[in-house]
Parts: structure tokens; sequence; C-alpha cells
């Protein structure tokens, strides 16, 4: 499987989800290719912020080499799954799908806890709240995990 996290900024959410399920595929021996992008652009070439970077290591993963990058058409091609943390995410990367088939690997991420709910992924930038997002973010890539291995 390859699978790309987006959310906004590609500096909060979609790296944690990304390096949560990295360490979830390296623990259950998975070779999968994982990776995050951000919808706009804004922080190109930034490493993730402090707080997330906070999180990650307060749970054991090290997120603190990743680097922001916007999400392109060619990701469609690159990624046979695209996880969207909110509506405005998913609508945004839907915009970039170069084929009408390929909308369908676009999916929001919380529908693999909370099947058809389209449940957004809080943005903790504005409110503060990291360990709810790496929660959310722990339990869904259980799920995803399950679903494709
Ligand atoms: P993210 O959070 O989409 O989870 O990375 C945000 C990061 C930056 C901004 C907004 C949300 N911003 O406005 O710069």
């Amino acid at each position: 499987m390859k699978v790309l996290m987006v959310c906004l900024g590609n500096i909060c959410r979609s790296p944690l989800a990304q390096g949560i399920l990295e360490q979830k595929c390296a623990a259950a021996g998975l070779d999968w290719k994982i990776d995050s992008a951000g919808t706009s652009g804004w922080h190109d070439g930034e490493a993730p912020d402090p707080r997330s970077i906070e999180i990650g290591r307060e749970y054991g993963i090290d997120i603190s080499g990743q680097q922001s990058r916007k999400c392109t058409s060619a990701d469609f091609e690159a990624f046979d799954l695209i996880l969207a943390m909110d509506t405005a995410n998913y609508n945004d990367i839907l915009k970039l799908a170069p084929t009408e088939e390929s909308k369908e690997k676009v999916k929001m991420i919380l529908n693999y806890v909370f099947p058809g709910e389209n449940r957004k992924v809080p943005d903790p930038y504005y409110d503060d709240n990291f360990d709810r997002v790496y929660g959310l973010l722990d339990s869904a890539c259980d799920r995803i995990i399950e679903s494709f291995s």
C-alpha cells in the first residue's frame, strides 16, 4: 500500500498521521510507502510544528525530519490511498484528481473509525489539543492497517 496523509498546512495533523502509520507498519512488518502533504503549500519546506514534534516524542515517534510540501495531481499516480483530515482538505484534494476514477482514492481518515460519519480531525494549530488529535489518528491508523493487511 502507498498512503498519503493530507491536511491544510502539512505541519500539524498529517505529519503525525504519517509518523503514526509508519511506526505501526514497522511494528507489523508491513512494507508500505507513507508520506504526507498539505493542500495550501503555506509551509513548504518547513519541519512539523514544534507541538506536533513534541506530542510524537511523548508517544515514542520522531517526526522532526519531515518537511512540508504541497499536494499535487502527481500524488494520484504515486499513491493508492489519499486520506483527508477534514472536509475542506477532502474537497481541495478532489480538485487535483486527474480522472473521475482516481477520486475513489480519496477518503476521510476518520471514516475508518466512524464509518460514513465524515468526522474531521480537529485542527490543533488553533486549539492546541494535540493529545486528542494523536488519539484519533492512532485509532484510525490501527483500522487502516486492519483494512489492508
Ligand atoms: P495542519 O494545521 O493543517 O494540521 O497542518 C495548520 C497549520 C497551519 C495553518 C493552519 C492549519 N496555518 O494557517 O498556517
